[in-house]
């Protein structure tokens, strides 16, 4: 038992957030998360850009992290950022304020895989949702990833399934380029989704064995469909932008939910935990519901806030690392393609 309280700051830089969180034991104090807005001119995350802007961000938004937790630096235990995967240029904005400001403060360091966060972020103390327990299956579909890990405990982990091109959240993300839409479009399309007829338009599902995802087809599909159709109609994405968002809605959550009953199939693991961006999605949420009645699962989804990237779920694998006094050294390095 731990009567002692333990502070960690998280902080999360791997992509186009810059992001820092507080947490106490195993509750959140503060979650503070800067998205660069500077992206959606260009319609995806210019790494270059999206560098300089952590920079610019990460002294600020760490600072107000720690004061909205009503804490001082010095109460700190110690700092987790994440290590990896992600874009070099940004990983190394957090890695580098990280390491100076735990050396600074004279306490641990402790290195954080994004993609183990997104799963773990479960774990974090919230009134209204439960802990899954191991050993779960854990979908983790965002922007940047999609997989399928068997997750036997907090570090013990074991990638079983995952896309071979293109993201779940990328498909969401092109699709809306091509509808014209601005970025990242899985918000909009998951909205207007909710309004249309998802049998619409029927667009054919990628055949891809086992438990691995290919979403590059269906992105190709749909361009094809839309230059056809707007051939006869210029006018064809206006008349109908509801009806095509459900359809592609439809046809992506079919994917994801094949492969969940495969995998369950495969595992005899009917516990399902889901993180990402992607997890955000309506479609998903009332799918894994009906999954619930229609296949015995028991199903997991985060809070809005720990859907997509933040520093929350950075903080909770610190604590669960602190509690194993797991800790990093000062010459750890980012890396961008850090596997789980
Ligand atoms: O986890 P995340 O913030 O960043 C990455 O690690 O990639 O995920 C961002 C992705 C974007 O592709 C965005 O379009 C998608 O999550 N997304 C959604 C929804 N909310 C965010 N996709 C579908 N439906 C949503 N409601
Ligand atoms: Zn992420």
């Amino acid at each position: 038992m731990t009567s002692q309280n333990i502070y960690i700051l998280g902080i999360e830089s791997s992509c186009d957030d810059t992001a820092a969180s507080v947490i106490q034991n195993g509750r959140i104090l503060s979650n503070v998360v800067a998205t660069q807005k500077i992206h959606e001119e260009y319609g995806g995350v210019v790494p270059e850009l999206a560098s300089r802007a952590h920079q610019q961000n990460i002294v600020p938004v760490v600072h107000q992290a720690i004061e909205k937790a009503g804490i001082t630096k010095e109460q700190l235990n110690a700092i987790a950022f994440t290590r990896g995967p992600g874009l070099m240029g940004s990983l190394l904005v957090g890695t580098s304020f990280a390491k100076s400001f735990a050396y600074g403060l004279n306490i641990p360091l402790i290195d954080v895989n994004h993609m183990q966060a997104h799963i773990l972020a479960h774990f974090i103390d919230e009134e209204g949702f439960d802990k899954p327990e191991f050993p779960f299956l854990a979908m983790t579909i965002s922007g940047g990833h999609t997989q399928i890990v068997n997750v036997n405990d907090y570090f013990d982990m074991e990638v079983i399934g995952e896309t071979i091109d293109d993201a779940v959240g990328e498909a969401y993300d092109k699709s809306g380029k091509i509808l014209g839409l601005g970025y990242p479009a899985g918000p909009e399309i998951d909205k207007r989704a909710q309004q249309g007829n998802p049998k619409a338009f029927k667009f054919t599902k990628p055949k891809v064995d086992g438990l691995n995802f290919s979403f590059s087809g269906l992105k190709t599909a749909i361009l094809y469909f839309i230059q056809r159709e707007t051939k006869q109609n210029p006018k064809f994405i206006e008349d109908n932008l509801n009806d095509i968002c459900a359809s592609i809605q439809y046809t992506i959550i079919g994917i994801l939910i094949d492969k969940l009953k495969l995998a369950t199939k495969q595992t005899g693991i009917r516990q399902i935990a889901i993180g990402g961006g992607v997890s955000a999605n309506s479609g998903i949420r009332k799918a894994l519901k009906e999954g619930e009645q229609k296949f015995g699962w028991k199903t997991y989804v985060p809070k809005f806030e720990f859907t997509t990237d933040n520093a929350a779920m950075i903080a909770i694998v610190g604590y669960l690392k602190y509690l194993e006094q797991d800790f990093a050294k000062q010459d750890i390095t980012a890396s961008a393609r850090l596997k789980i």
